[in-house]
């Protein structure tokens, strides 16, 4: 088993390096190769998502990826800034399913900035379709307005699509989430305007045929965005679009107040994944040592289960992260009272001790 360690901008090498850490301290270590990834990449070779880096990419059995982008790269040409790293790796190893779970530690509940009572307990799943919908559509561009009331003027455009195999697969994986947590899937669509969302809707009922064990409702994207705030514990599994996704999972893992305790796993057809911290590469705290490194350790856990089929140590490690927090360990985006803030390689320290 070969794991791509492409650690990244602003903090994601040091976070990156604490879950390389806990992976090595796990027997029989597995087998890693770095390479550049992001404004670090375009730093050193031109480009954001190198040749080399794509191709040890592709080879290896997962993806430990840590965060890429900076300000400073916001004047480069789109097709060199570092998030297009992150969309090529997507694309290009057909990471089509993306989990991110939004789960409220029970040590870390005040931390919310919702209640503690809507938030106590909390443990949704989101699904978002990950290389599909308007981010990847085409045509796209800029032009002379071909129509319309302002014909002739400039105009940029992009393309929402979603083809049912497309929405087949993505439903299934939810469907089949469900099934090994609470058997509630809720489809997020806008139906009620776009065309590619109530196709979504019909394609996600027809395929629910298949799984007559799991409840599914539907609701527009709107409402979804309120009911997270209002009433998160709601939902179980939720299941959407590539653009709604994103915005919806952003919401619901600030509701858990610890997005740094995050991960994510984006998955093909054939179980090869890349794994990262649902969070970003927080240019603001970058070198300063300070930063939360357990999402990038957890995805190291979901690493270790999905793509690399070995559950027992992707429980030790996440058992080693509830010991610390037990502990009263706190990196600072978590503090509390009564509480030891330590900092991003005395944490990673602190899981390889736990892992026993
Ligand atoms: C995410 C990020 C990316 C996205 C960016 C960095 C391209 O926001 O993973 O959620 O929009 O998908
Ligand atoms: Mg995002």
């Amino acid at each position: 088993m070969k794991i791509a360690i492409l650690p990244g901008d602003g903090i994601g090498p040091e976070i990156v390096a604490e879950a390389v850490k806990v992976l090595k301290a796990l027997a029989p270590p597995l087998e890693m190769e770095t390479a550049p990834v992001g404004g670090a990449a375009y730093e050193a070779a031109g480009h954001p998502l190198p040749e080399a880096t794509l191709k040890l990419a592709q080879q290896a059995d997962a993806v430990l990826f840590g965060a890429v982008g900076d300000w400073k790269y916001d004047t480069l040409p789109r097709a060199l800034r570092p998030e297009q790293a992150i969309l090529g790796l997507r694309k290009a190893l057909g990471l089509f399913a993306n989990f991110r779970p939004a789960i409220c530690y029970p040590q870390l509940t005040h931390a919310s900035s919702l209640k503690p009572e809507l938030v106590a307990g909390l443990d949704i799943l989101i699904i978002r379709e990950l290389t599909g919908d308007i981010y990847f559509g085409q045509p796209r561009g800029r032009r002379s307005a071909p129509d319309g009331p302002f014909a002739s003027a400039e105009e940029a455009f992009d393309t929402m699509r979603y083809s049912r195999p497309e929405i087949e697969r993505i439903a299934r994986v939810a469907f089949e989430a469900a099934r090994q947590r609470r058997r509630k899937v809720t489809s997020v669509d806008k139906a009620n305007v776009l065309e590619t969302f109530q196709f979504w809707k019909d394609v996600v009922t027809e395929v629910h045929r298949d799984y007559p064990d799991v409840e599914l409702d539907h609701m527009y994207v709107d409402n979804a965005a309120m009911q997270l705030v209002k009433a998160p514990k709601k939902f179980d599994v939720i299941v959407t679009g590539n653009m709604f996704g994103d915005i919806l999972s952003d919401e619901a893992a600030m509701l858990t107040g610890s997005i740094g305790m995050l991960p994510s796993a984006s998955l093909n057809e054939r179980g090869q994944g890349l794994y990262e911290p649902s969070h970003g590469s927080a240019p603001d705290i970058a070198g300063k040592g300070v930063a939360n490194p357990l999402a990038t350790i957890l995805s190291a856990a979901m690493m270790l289960r999905y793509s690399l089929k070995q559950p027992e140590a992707a429980d030790r490690i996440e058992a080693a992260v509830q010991k610390v927090l037990a502990d009263g360990l706190r990196t600072a985006d978590i503090a509390s009272d009564g509480c030891a803030v330590v900092g991003t390689a005395a944490m990673g320290d602190a899981v390889v001790r736990a892992l026993g």
